[in-house]
């Protein structure tokens, strides 16, 4: 490691990094990062945002380098803004379409990321449905190669909680004055597990964590948030709530006793909308089960920023793909 890097592995981040004088190797987790990081973070991420509202979308940043999307398991929303922020910093960008690739024919994931290094290519962004992969990853790449977790297994999406603290702070300027509550299915969710740990970090008072006690991981308090069973009684006051669809995918059995009594129980509705603090707002990380855990009218309400967030996700991503590889004037 270079010695300005900064590796977001455990217990390598040191207090007071300034993003502008150092770069990221690897985001895999958010739990890492300092605060003043943090916030920098956002803050370039702020200046990236103009960038899709100009005419030519693009910035000179990252030309001549490569990035690759490796992702083992289905996206919309990540996929597409990593896609469109490597593009608009000017790189080279890869598709990997797993299902069509030689990982199909027995080649080992190790196979395939030596075969990806000797096209020199110069980042991976892996979304994988074993929590630990990225980090895996991270492990068995040459020194050149930085790793981004799009989101592994349950453990971890850190670059989605980015983009809702981004979304966040443009509503709320003072993380210490709000109350944040995150509703559905939390014990499989790594968005709920990064959004907490970026909460704490930005050291919001009230964290709630919403749904039935079958989808609570049990010491959720450790982590900082409150548990609630009752819907109404937790999105109460709230500024923030964060919905979050039934990750069916991870649930070897039935976790609820089915979707109707789920969404009398928990769905956001427009009753419940009344519930919130007057300047509330609702987000949803996506993809969105109308009908399950929200209503279309909340959706499409004025309340909602979730299509805001996926904006959102262009510069903050931008912002993490940049600090991530040096510029290539810096390798000359
Ligand atoms: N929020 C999110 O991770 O969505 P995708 O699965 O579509 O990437």
């Amino acid at each position: 490691m270079e010695p300005n890097d900064i590796n977001l592995e455990k217990g390598e981040l040191a207090e007071n990094d300034i993003v502008s004088q150092k770069r990221l190797r690897h985001f895999l987790d958010i739990e890492y990062l300092s605060q003043p990081l943090l916030l920098d973070i956002l803050d370039l991420a702020e200046s990236f945002a103009g960038v899709s509202g100009q005419p030519v979308k693009k910035v000179p940043l990252l030309r001549g380098k490569t990035i690759v999307n490796l992702f083992f398991e289905a996206s919309t929303r990540t996929r597409t803004t990593f896609e469109l922020a490597a593009k608009r910093l000017s790189a080279d960008f890869l598709n990997i379409n797993v299902d069509f690739s030689a990982t199909k024919k027995g080649e080992t994931l190790l196979d395939t990321l030596r075969n990806l290094e000797a096209m020199h290519c110069d980042m991976f962004i892996v979304r994988h449905p074993l929590s630990g992969a990225a980090e895996f990853i991270s492990k068995n790449v040459s020194q050149n190669i930085s790793v981004i977790n799009a989101g592994d297994g349950r453990h971890a999406h850190p670059t989605q909680a980015m983009l809702d603290i981004f979304t966040i702070r443009k509503y709320f300027k003072d993380f210490k004055k709000i109350k944040v509550a995150i509703v559905g299915d939390i014990l499989h969710s790594r968005v709920a597990r990064s959004l907490i740990h970026a909460l704490r970090i930005l050291e919001v008072p009230d964290i709630r964590v919403i749904g039935p006690k079958t989808l609570l991981p049990s010491g959720i308090e450790r982590m900082g948030a409150t548990p609630y069973v009752d819907m109404d009684e937790g999105i109460k006051n709230c500024n923030v709530v964060i919905m979050l669809r039934l990750q069916n995918e991870r649930m070897d059995s039935s976790f609820i006793p089915d979707e109707n009594e789920y969404y009398n129980l928990y769905g956001f509705t427009p009753r419940r909308q009344e519930l919130l603090a007057k300047n509330g707002i609702i987000m949803h990380p996506g993809p969105v089960n109308r009908g399950v855990e929200i209503s279309s009218e909340v959706a499409d309400g004025d309340r909602s920023v979730i299509l805001q967030q996926v904006s959102n996700g262009i510069a903050v991503r931008m912002a993490i793909l940049s600090l991530s590889m040096q510029p290539q004037q810096d390798n000359k």
